[in-house]
């Protein structure tokens, strides 16, 4: 990480584009924020755009804006981020999530600086920095034709890669200390110490969710420490017992199984009118992920919504049409319609 700061304090000076490469949660929003702040245009906006959020079309009207009338639904004129980010930052996160028509037309405005609104002709020229993340390996994508080459080397003319924290154990009692601090005093605690077994088990633990994992479990044990020590106790069950955590058990184990397992359970269920399958299974699965992103952001909704990606309200309706509204309350798998 002191290269990677290093090289943060470095690039903020210059104009040039960043990428950002790195897992989910291993801090590549964090250091774009950094960039910005440290460099010339930290007066102005830093803009961010998850491009993996949305879909082609909003995604180009977010981006680039939009004129009234070019779409279903465009029914006012719209600014886009590229312009909202005028003389600041534009941060394109997850980059790799983008369609190639989009790549063509980020390729340009990284070129020339330029673009035009949705269902407009007129060339809007701006004064953008741009810094773009990708939790994949871009390389691969390219190699893979998911990733059009000449935007691939355009973004990469500095590349900061933040290791995953697996890779880097010897920060986490840094990084412990760090967010005690900060959730002692929002929480108007007194929890300056931890445990010996406690960081045994932080620095054991393989940390899927990188750094952002670490903050909710520190945030969690400041929050029900009865005394002034962050124990062996407080920390979830997937880091005391050194065993991965629920959602990534299945990761090794073959996709295949698993469906299959749920088809064989499905039929076994079914009624004889039984002609949903598809929908019951995708249910099964959508009905899991969002108990164990819940479970993962302690029931805070807002936390789960922005993890899987989708709108709260969304998420509010599907925790009420699957029965997961209360922790314990009833469960109605096997409600008909
Ligand atoms: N080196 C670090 N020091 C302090 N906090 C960090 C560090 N790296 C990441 N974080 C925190 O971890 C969380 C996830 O970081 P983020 O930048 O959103 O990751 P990513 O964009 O790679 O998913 C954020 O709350 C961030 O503030
Ligand atoms: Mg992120």
């Amino acid at each position: 990480m002191e290269e990677v700061y290093r090289l943060t304090r470095k690039v903020a000076q210059s104009n040039a584009s960043i990428l950002l490469l790195g897992e989910t949660g291993t801090g590549k929003e964090l250091i774009a924020k950094a960039i910005h702040q440290l460099s010339p245009r930290g007066s102005g906006p830093f803009i961010r755009v998850n491009c993996g959020a949305l879909a082609e079309n909003l995604l180009e009207s977010e981006l680039f804006g939009h004129v009234r009338g070019s779409f279903t639904g465009a029914i006012d004129n719209r600014t886009g981020r590229f312009e909202a980010a005028h003389t600041g930052t534009v941060f394109l996160d997850e980059i790799n999530s983008t369609t190639a028509k989009l790549q063509v037309k980020l390729l340009r405005v990284l070129q020339e600086h330029e673009f035009e609104r949705v269902g407009d002709t007129q060339t809007i020229r701006v004064d953008t920095r741009v810094i773009a993340a990708s939790n994949r390996d871009l390389l691969e994508e390219v190699e893979d034709s998911r990733f059009r080459e000449d935007l691939f080397y355009r973004l990469n003319v500095i590349t900061i890669y933040l290791p995953p924290l697996r890779d880097r154990r010897e920060d986490i009692p840094e990084l412990v200390g760090h967010f005690l601090r900060i959730y002692n005093q929002q929480n108007n605690r007194h929890v300056p110490h931890v445990e010996r077994r406690a960081m045994e088990a932080l620095q054991a633990y393989a940390w899927p969710g990188n750094v952002r994992e670490l903050q909710n479990y520190v945030e969690r044990a400041v929050v029900l420490a009865p005394g002034d020590e962050l124990t062996w106790d407080l920390l979830p069950e997937q880091v005391r017992g050194g065993k991965p955590p629920r959602i990534g058990r299945r990761r090794g184990a073959d996709l295949e199984t698993l469906v299959s397992e749920l088809v064989e359970q499905g039929l076994a269920n079914a009624g004889p009118q039984e002609d949903n399958l598809h929908a019951k299974i995708v249910d099964r699965v959508e009905r899991e992920l969002i108990t164990q992103v819940m479970a993962s952001c302690e029931s805070v909704q807002i936390k789960a919504a922005a993890r899987l990606g989708i709108n709260r309200n969304t998420l509010h309706k599907k925790l009420h049409d699957y029965g997961l509204e209360k922790p314990g309350g009833p469960l109605e798998e096997n409600a008909g319609g």
